[in-house]
């Protein structure tokens, strides 16, 4: 995503140093013509309905920036689906999915008259069916379905097993169509599932595809009218560059094979793999220090900004934006939280830095700032968009002091 020209750093037409002259870090850049272009490539190369997972980042413009680009939503709660339609995506081409709806959520999606609700259990389905009633009202649903497929992924990120809550366990699904049998407000018109996130494996996807294919039969076979297959999230991406990427071709061809015969559309509903490479996160060097033999430069951004190291010992790859100096030192870059998980990266070769000095953490567009915190009050980190020449601030959060809001203690508390 950064482009180096004369020693500046640049991010389309914008260069690095001129955003940080005019913000203070820690903040995310995001690539406008790098999320359009990731979009168009996979949309042109798997050629089905896309669901953006805005999970992923569910920033206003970037689900705007989907939405233009032809993108559905995939969202998971009543938030994430008001600030898709306020977004600008169709009611038409939203699907509520998510493990615990309440009737509140439900109703709230029955109004805004989406595409579908998928359904994650037979309580969930039972209380689908009298809201609607309630509503008086025929509402489509799909099914998500538990096809017990390990997605080879990391364990915190894996959702397709049988023992994770996700879905409808597949040897359920005679007790659910004996249910569904009286249910008069439900309309079964999609099946769909979700097997984990960063799946690289072709072979896992083969077999996604394999189950669901024979579960729509199954679903046919007793009737029902399927129109639509959702295989789910997860694309892997690459976050470091010796690592090889997920190979689309491939995953096309296997799903032709797989799906050339069917009567139903199929859909996609990524997250990581449409913004994870078009972001990056900028944070100032505060502190360098050795303890124990250790090189530490302790930065302002931390887990309350990037969890996904210290949660998951994820890899994100770091760029020193001045190379200056010809001494190498092997850093440990951490963050400002009083915890010792607030670790970016361990003993990483950098030429010698200072303070004040600027880091890139990258490939943080997915599952950056939507999982940010204020721990520490240390306050959100700033989001802005780059689009050609220009950049614009796309989120702006609360100044820490405001949210303390002192003067609303009650006086019983003294
Ligand atoms: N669909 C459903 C039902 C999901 O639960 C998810 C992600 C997606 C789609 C999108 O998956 P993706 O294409 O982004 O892999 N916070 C973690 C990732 C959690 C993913 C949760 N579900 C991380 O930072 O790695």
């Amino acid at each position: 995503m950064i482009n180096h020209i004369n020693n500046k750093h640049f991010i389309e037409g914008v260069s690095l140093e001129d955003i940080s002259q005019a913000h203070p870090t820690p903040f995310y850049v995001y690539s406008q013509s790098k999320i359009t272009s990731t979009y168009e490539s996979l949309k042109n190369t798997l050629d089905t309905e896309i669901f953006y997972a805005i999970k992923a980042n569910s920033n206003q413009a970037i689900i705007k920036l989907m939405a233009s680009l032809g993108a559905g939503a995939d969202v998971v709660s009543v938030g994430e689906l008001e600030r898709a339609i306020t977004a600008g995506v169709s009611s038409k081409k939203i699907i509520f999915e998510g493990i615990g709806k309440t009737k509140k959520d439900i109703a709230y999606a029955i109004e805004k008259n989406i595409r579908l609700i998928n359904v994650e259990s037979i309580d969930e389905l039972e209380r689908i069916d009298k809201v609607a009633l309630h509503q008086n009202i025929k509402v489509d649903i799909g099914i998500r379905l538990n096809p017990n497929i390990d997605g080879k992924t990391i364990d915190k990120i894996t959702t397709g097993k049988k023992t994770d809550k996700f879905g409808i366990d597949t040897d359920q699904l005679e007790e659910m169509f004996q249910i569904l049998k009286d249910l008069q407000n439900v309309n079964l018109i999609s099946i769909s599932c979700h097997v984990g996130s960063q799946i690289f494996s072709i072979n896992v996807f083969i077999k996604i595809f394999q189950k669901m294919k024979n579960n729509a039969q199954i679903f046919i076979d007793k009737g029902y009218s399927i129109k639509h297959v959702d295989l789910g999230g997860g694309l892997g991406v690459k976050y470091q560059e010796n690592k090889e990427a997920l190979n689309l071709k491939l995953l096309k061809e296997e799903l032709n094979k797989c799906f050339n015969d069917t009567p139903y559309k199929l859909s996609f509903e990524p997250g990581r793999y449409l913004v994870a490479n078009a972001g990056i996160l900028i944070t100032s060097v505060i502190t360098t220090k050795n303890n124990g033999g250790i090189n530490f430069l302790i930065t302002d951004a931390g887990m309350h900004s990037l969890i996904r190291p210290a949660l998951y010992q994820a890899h994100h790859e770091i760029e020193a934006v001045n190379k200056d100096s010809n001494e190498f030192i092997n850093y440990t870059i951490a963050g400002p939280i009083c915890e010792s998980s607030d670790i970016f990266a361990k003993n990483i070769g950098l030429p010698k830095q200072k303070v004040g000095n600027l880091l890139v953490i990258k490939d943080t567009g997915a599952y950056g700032k939507v999982m940010a915190s204020n721990y520490n009050s240390r306050g959100l980190p700033l989001e802005i968009l780059v689009n050609n020449e220009d950049f614009v601030v796309i989120h702006q959060p609360l100044n820490v002091k405001e949210f303390i809001a002192l003067d609303q203690i009650p006086e019983w508390f003294n």
